[in-house]
């Protein structure tokens, strides 16, 4: 099985952005956790970062006929992108929301997730762990 795991604006900044919001492991943290729990499983992972909306885009549909599954966080376009969701609904693949912070303890505009309602299910508020149990799930349901 292949995952694609997209990170979008900003958090390539993990460790440095409002630690007490996202904590003080760094991004390179985030990645190297996520490729143990991959090869852990069996399964090829690759992890994309962009802070460009157009990128995020490219990448979910070139994910097409080459990747089984997304796991996204599209960071602040989550709150903001019919274009992304557009894409990951282009593409049909089974995608899973991942959100480090509780957003749904945030502020009102971040209630709001254009990106979930392409996604077969969302992991809030659960810290980097978010990113292993939708890898998880995508591997139950589709490995
Ligand atoms: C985030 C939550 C978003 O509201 C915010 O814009 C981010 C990160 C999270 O992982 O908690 O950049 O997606």
């Amino acid at each position: 099985m292949k995952i694609l795991v997209i990170n979008g604006p900003n958090l390539n900044m993990l460790g440095i952005r409002e630690p007490d919001i996202y904590g003080s492991r760094n991004y390179s943290g985030l990645c190297s956790l996520i490729e143990s729990h991959a090869a852990e499983n069996n399964i090829e992972v690759k992890i994309f970062q962009s802070n460009h909306e157009g990128a995020i885009v490219d990448e979910i549909q070139s994910a097409l006929n080459n990747f089984d599954g997304i796991v996204i966080n599209p960071a602040a376009y989550t709150h903001t992108s019919v274009a992304i969701l557009d894409a990951l609904k282009a593409v049909s693949l089974p995608a899973v929301e991942v959100h480090i912070s509780d957003v749904s303890k945030r502020e009102d505009f971040r209630q709001i997730s254009y990106a979930g309602m392409a996604c077969e299910k969302s992991y809030i508020g659960l810290g980097f762990d978010g990113y292993l149990r939708a890898i998880d799930y995508l591997v139950e349901k589709y490995a």
